[in-house]
């Protein structure tokens, strides 16, 4: 039965290397809903947040970083402050997020 645990694994790899190329197809709505629930005790996440630095505000993210960067910063966050999200985020809802977060660029 090893071998099916190795070919799952490599599967399951093949599928996060895939993921960015999915980034589109995130739900801008469903990404609102998980940052307000789970973002906002750090982060501005309105569309009216201040553009604030330290943490940023999810708008002012949007203006300065591309998706593929913030897609990066919610798997693998620069600093141990932020939580590791991508560590009990289903997939699709890391996806969600970047779509919201995209979405709030003016
Ligand atoms: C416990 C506080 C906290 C929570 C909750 C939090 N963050 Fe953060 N976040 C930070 C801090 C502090 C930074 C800046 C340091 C860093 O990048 O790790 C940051 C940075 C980021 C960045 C990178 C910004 C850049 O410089 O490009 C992204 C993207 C981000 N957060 C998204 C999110 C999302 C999406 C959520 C909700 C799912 C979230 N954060 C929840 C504290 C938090």
């Amino acid at each position: 039965m090893s071998s099916f645990r190795t070919l799952a694994l490599a599967t399951l790899a093949s599928l996060g290397i895939a993921a960015p190329a999915l980034a589109q197809e995130g739900s801008v709505t469903m990404g609102r809903d998980i940052a307000e629930e789970y973002c906002v005790a750090c982060h501005d996440v309105g569309a009216d947040g201040r553009f604030k630095l330290d943490p940023p505000s999810l708008a002012a993210i949007a203006r300065y970083r591309s998706a593929d960067q913030i897609r990066q910063r919610i798997v693998q966050p620069i600093h141990a402050s932020m939580p590791r999200y991508a560590e009990y985020m289903i997939g699709g809802n890391i996806d969600d997020m970047v779509a919201y977060i995209v979405s709030l660029e003016k």
